[in-house]
């Protein structure tokens, strides 16, 4: 029993995302609402600036690095932090995986 309970801890200490399931529903309306006017409706960028994410552009990074960058922003991407609640960027990012195929 406490060897669960000790693993339970380790696990939920390492990684934040086992408090939460992100959900690509609702990061699909986020996305909608919030990031398909540059990057595209179906992740194909409208600006030529802006990663296609259909084409699996900057998606190689962690969660936590695009977490970071859609919190703080990046050049002509606008920050996000205060806006989006972090789950609501998680959902936004696991969306995001879904546009690359
Ligand atoms: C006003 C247009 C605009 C909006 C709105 C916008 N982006 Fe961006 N985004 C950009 C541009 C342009 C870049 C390229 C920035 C650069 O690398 O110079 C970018 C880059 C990114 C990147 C790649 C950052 C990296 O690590 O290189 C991610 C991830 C991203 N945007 C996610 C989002 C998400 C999620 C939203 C909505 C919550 C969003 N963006 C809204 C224009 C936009």
């Amino acid at each position: 029993m406490n060897k669960i309970l000790a693993l339970f801890i380790f696990c939920v200490s390492c990684s934040p995302m086992w408090l939460y399931a992100a959900n690509t529903t609702q990061g699909k309306l986020l996305y909608d609402q919030n990031c398909s006017i540059c990057h595209g409706a179906q992740g194909i960028s409208t600006m030529s600036s802006a990663p296609n994410f259909k084409r699996g552009e900057a998606l190689s990074q962690s969660d936590f690095t695009l977490l970071k960058h859609i919190n703080s922003g990046k050049n002509a991407c606008p920050a996000f932090i205060g806006i989006l609640q972090q789950q609501q960027v998680f959902d936004v990012i696991a969306y995001l995986r879904t546009l690359y195929r």
